[in-house]
């Protein structure tokens, strides 16, 4: 079995952060999305992963994530000149798939699970397609799913007005090699993309075998700003240990789980965990509370942060209203308010600079 991750598209629900970068490459819990979906599939036992890139944002996917050996795998980069659809992702990569099975991942996705109870049903039930669902509050936002009482798919509607269930689709999907013949039998729809749900409904309509997996755990599709600030909370609840690698000061006091970088240091501050600093941070009179991811090279001084993210080299100087719920591009800097205004709420560019007057 083979893997694609998709890793093209444009990105436009996370501008302006993703003017300038790769929607994918954004950190969560320090470490950029892309990767948590190369773990879980290596982690499953499939080696040979494609990346779909663009050419806009597929030099710098491909230069921070490597040829795949710090994960275990062979990664293939494979080119889509334009974001013309999901399915149009997985035609580019026929030739790279060839006639294997294969996990279809979307590279802004965040799923827990074990890929290998998805992949054992789809082997052993011989299905042509295993769409993942799990059970949302707004299914008229996602592609949803009408399902038969024992999860076989019966219906694939992108968007519905009048939703058939509160199943939508999660961003990872099970395919036989005969997607590509329905992938060739339809036409690109009103947005003009060939979307991955006809190809599906396709499927189904000539008496394939598409078959549903109930996601249990979380899921979160990291598109928006509030979407990355929930998996970076996930994330630092259910994986970060405490591991102290730079230097913190005698009046600085850390407490619960935190992870602080080499070549950090932190002076007369006080860390509240879930925290993650990353390393060659200076931290100076700050108070980080809880759900705080810290990039590499930032530097914070006499400021109060929560629930944010802050990307790297960003610097935040002499804010003393707590910033909370932020997403803080990379290089973007904060510079001192003469007068104390009573909320700060932001979505920061990269290379942004602020001035409080
Ligand atoms: P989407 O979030 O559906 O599309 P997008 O990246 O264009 O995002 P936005 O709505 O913010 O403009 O894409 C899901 C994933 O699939 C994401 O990682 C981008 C990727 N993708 C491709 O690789 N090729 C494509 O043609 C499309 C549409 C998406």
């Amino acid at each position: 079995m083979k893997a694609i991750i998709l890793s093209g598209g444009k990105g436009t629900r996370l501008r302006p952060l993703t003017y300038t970068g790769a929607k994918q490459l954004v950190p969560v819990a320090n470490k950029p999305i892309l990767w948590y979906g190369i773990e879980s599939i290596v982690a499953a036992g499939i080696t040979e992963i494609g990346i779909i890139i663009s050419p806009e944002t597929g030099g710098e996917v491909k230069a921070k994530t490597g040829d795949g050996s710090r994960f275990g795998a062979n990664i293939t980069y494979i080119l889509q000149d334009k974001p013309l659809g999901l399915a149009h992702a997985v035609k580019v990569a026929q030739p790279f798939l060839g006639d294997s099975p294969f996990v279809m991942y979307l590279g802004d996705n965040l799923v827990e699970s074990e890929l290998d109870l998805f992949i054992n049903k789809f082997k052993t039930k011989h299905l042509d397609a295993l769409t993942l669902l799990c059970e949302v509050e707004n299914p008229t936002a996602f592609g949803v799913a009408k399902v038969d009482n024992q999860g076989k798919v019966l219906q694939l509607i992108e968007k519905p007005k009048n939703p058939p269930s509160n199943l939508a689709l999660v961003g990872v999907y099970l395919f036989s090699p005969t997607i590509h013949q329905a992938i060739a039998n339809i036409k690109p729809s009103a947005r003009r993309e060939l979307e991955i749900t006809d190809a599906i409904q396709y499927l189904i309509d000539v008496q394939k075998n598409v078959d549903s997996f109930r996601l249990q755990g979380w899921w979160l599709d990291t598109g928006k700003k509030d979407d990355l600030l929930a998996a970076n909370q996930i994330i630092l609840d259910s994986c970060l240990e405490l591991t102290i690698e730079g230097e913190i000061d005698a009046p600085s006091k850390i407490s619960g789980r935190v992870h602080i970088g080499a070549g950090t240091k932190i002076i007369n501050s006080t860390i509240r965990g879930p925290v993650t600093i990353g390393d060659n941070c200076h931290i100076e009179n700050c108070f980080i509370g809880p759900y705080s991811s810290i990039a590499n090279e930032t530097t914070l001084i006499d400021a109060d942060v929560e629930h944010s993210v802050i990307l790297q080299g960003a610097k935040v100087i002499n804010i003393h209203q707590r910033i909370v719920d932020s997403l803080i591009g990379e290089r973007a800097q904060l510079k001192p308010a003469p007068k104390r205004p009573k909320a700060l709420r932001f979505m920061i560019g990269d290379d942004s600079q602020i001035e409080l007057v």
